[in-house]
Parts: structure tokens; C-alpha cells; sequence
């Protein structure tokens, strides 16, 4: 395992503990090593009103932009997951993560990191994750 992956599985690992997900019990925790070179972690927020509730990745990519604005670019991240008896749950990021991710990505080669279901720790680039991603054009062709 290289030694940023580990650094962000590690972080990620430990946002689990912090996640607030009382209905499905999966407690998901996302780290980002940002361009910059700073590392932003999130967790899972979960709303008795189901669909308001939001994703680790989410999280991770908020206090990113909050610290740095819009400038704030992913240059790594990992997502992590255990069950509500503290197991590890193999994850990777749902499909709006995907768009979330690639949307402040530096580009399509940054890796993703998340933990499968042999045990491995898997590494994916974001354009593996989400090929034919979508994109508004640019206005200035129009
Ligand atoms: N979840 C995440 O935090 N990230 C993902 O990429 C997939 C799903 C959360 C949402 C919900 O709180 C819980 O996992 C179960 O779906």
C-alpha cells in the first residue's frame, strides 16, 4: 500500500466513527487529499426524511470548498465503511459521488480508493468510475 493511500485510508477509516447514519446503519467516511496539498474528511449525514440525508463524499468535498473556495481541486481521495456492529463494509462511491468527485477532480486519472469485498483496498481513476461522464457545455462555443 502506498503511503498517501494508507494516509487516506486511514483518515477515512477513522471519520466512520463520526458519521451520523441511524437508519442504515452504514457509517461511511470519506477522506480528499486536496491539490493544495491539504486533506478534508466527511461522513455520511443521514435525515429521518430519507432522500435529505447526505453522502461521506459529499461531506469531504463541502469542507473542501469551504476551507479553500472554489479553487479547491481533489488530487486523492479514499471512502471508507463499516456496519452498525463495527464491520468493514465494501463500498464504493454511489453514482452521484462519482459526478461529485469528477466535478473538482484535477482530472480523470485521480485515483479513488475504497475497501472490496475480498478484503483488498481497490484503486480506481475517476474516469474508470464514471466514463461518459456529464458535462455542460462550454458557453463560450455556443
Ligand atoms: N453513502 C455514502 O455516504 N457514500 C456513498 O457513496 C454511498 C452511500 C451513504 C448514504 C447513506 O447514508 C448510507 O451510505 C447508506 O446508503
Amino acid at each position: 500500500m502506498s503511503a498517501e493511500r494508507d494516509a487516506l485510508a486511514t483518515l477515512a477509516r477513522e471519520a466512520c466513527a463520526r458519521a451520523h447514519a441511524p437508519y442504515s446503519g452504514i457509517h461511511v467516511g470519506a477522506a480528499i487529499r486536496s491539490a493544495a496539498g491539504a486533506t478534508y474528511t466527511g461522513t455520511n449525514v443521514e435525515n429521518a426524511a430519507y432522500p435529505l440525508g447526505n453522502c461521506a463524499e459529499a461531506s469531504a468535498i463541502a469542507a473542501g470548498v469551504q476551507a479553500e473556495g472554489p479553487q479547491f481541486r481533489i488530487a486523492e481521495t479514499a471512502v471508507w465503511a463499516f456496519d452498525r456492529d463495527g464491520r468493514a463494509v465494501a463500498v464504493s462511491p454511489c453514482g452521484g459521488c462519482r459526478q461529485r468527485i469528477r466535478e473538482f477532480a484535477v482530472d480523470g486519472s485521480v485515483k479513488v480508493h475504497f475497501p472490496w469485498q475480498d478484503g483488498s483496498v481497490r484503486t480506481a481513476s475517476v474516469d474508470e468510475l464514471l466514463p461518459y461522464a456529464f458535462e455542460l457545455p462550454d458557453p463560450q462555443a455556443q
